[in-house]
């Protein structure tokens, strides 16, 4: 069988198809055509301007991602519903319920935040129940799988997500967007020591997170009159530094609580290696029975592949999407 996925919930519009034998996921074709050079030039995502972007690019996108299979080879499509910008959503939503419409196949509505706890989910033994740290622009949750589709959560930001947190701290140092992966960059030359930035929430025994105050340590420190004395590589792996501690003390406090057999990390972040790095060890030290994965390369940040990987898991339970039903939400909490 083979399924479609769409996503455009935010700067990329992606499409990736898959083809599913005997349980076993084969990848062929996985499209994502990134805006993230137009945004760059206003410092963050205009939503207007992704919106005309998804619009011009999402049927060449189909296309390519179709490969030359004709439209009756298909099983289903599977379409990103929620959470993410209304605007960008609603060209995805009703680009998938015309195309489903024309070629008579069934729709599957899948949440953003699944999706990326699913790009785990390509061909790897995951145990259940399995604890997921999401880190994206919009989101920070953890949560509990306790099986296939079945999610509670157990945490979140109380205030900004990691990712959004990333890209505010680039802004302040103005040293590009988006902050992720150019902190990453200068990270690995700075003094991960360097600057004692806090840690919030990190000897709390809750299980929330709170990246607003570490965002405003930074702003605060780069106002600092010596601040030019202080190299950006430093403050760029000193803050990078406090995020990690933070998640990964959260991360393993869950997966300790709720008997996590398999950790995952998921969304735009788990493309940090510092951050893979540091869970990984501390899963393999503090909880030597479970395993840790995380997306394979290019599956950390938006895609269409993970959209279509939970739409196998929606399309193997027969949940469906009516059609006159599929909208966009841009709200949509997973659990
Ligand atoms: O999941 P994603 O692609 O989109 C949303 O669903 O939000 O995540 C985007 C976020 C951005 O905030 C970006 O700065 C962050 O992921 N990000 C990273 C890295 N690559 C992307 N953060 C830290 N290190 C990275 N290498
Ligand atoms: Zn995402």
């Amino acid at each position: 069988m083979k399924i479609l996925g769409i996503e455009t919930s935010c700067d990329e519009t992606a499409a990736a198809l898959i083809e599913v034998k005997a349980g076993r996921f084969q990848v062929l074709s996985n499209i994502v055509s990134s805006q993230v050079d137009i945004h760059r030039q206003f410092g963050g995502i205009v939503p207007e301007v992704a919106a005309r972007e998804h619009l011009k690019n999402i049927l060449p996108i189909v296309d390519q991602a179709l490969i030359g299979n004709s439209w009756s080879d298909l099983s289903a499509l599977a379409v990103t519903s929620g959470p993410g910008l209304i605007t960008s959503l609603l060209v995805g939503t009703e680009t998938a319920k015309a195309l489903a419409f024309s070629h008579s196949l069934p729709l599957l509505a899948i949440n953003h935040l699944e999706a990326h706890i699913c790009a785990n989910w390509l061909n790897r033994p995951i145990r259940f129940p399995a604890l997921a740290l999401i880190v994206s622009g919009g989101h920070t949750q953890l949560v509990l799988v306790k099986k296939q589709n079945q999610y509670q959560l157990v945490g979140e930001t109380l205030d900004d997500a990691a990712g959004e947190c990333f890209d505010k701290v680039a802004k302040i140092l103005d040293i590009g967007y988006p902050g992720g992966p150019v902190i990453e960059k200068l990270a690995k030359e700075g003094d991960p020591q360097a600057i004692d930035f806090p840690r919030p929430l990190l000897n709390k025994n809750g299980l929330d997170f709170s990246f607003s105050g570490l965002k405003t340590s930074v702003l605060y420190f780069s106002r600092q009159p010596d601040f030019k004395e202080y190299k950006t590589k430093d403050v760029c792996a000193s803050f990078q530094q406090a995020v990690i501690e933070v998640l990964t003390a959260k991360t393993l406090k869950a997966a300790k609580r709720y008997r996590a057999k398999t950790v995952l990390l998921a969304g735009g972040v788990a493309a940090n290696k510092a951050l893979r790095q540091n869970l990984a060890s501390q899963v393999k030290k503090q909880l030597p029975s479970s395993k840790f994965f995380h997306p394979a390369k290019g599956l950390s940040t938006d895609n269409a592949l993970m959209i279509a990987i939970a739409g196998y898991y929606r399309f193997r339970e027969k949940n469906f999407t009516p059609w006159a039903k599929l909208k966009a939400d841009p709200n949509w909490q997973l659990a």
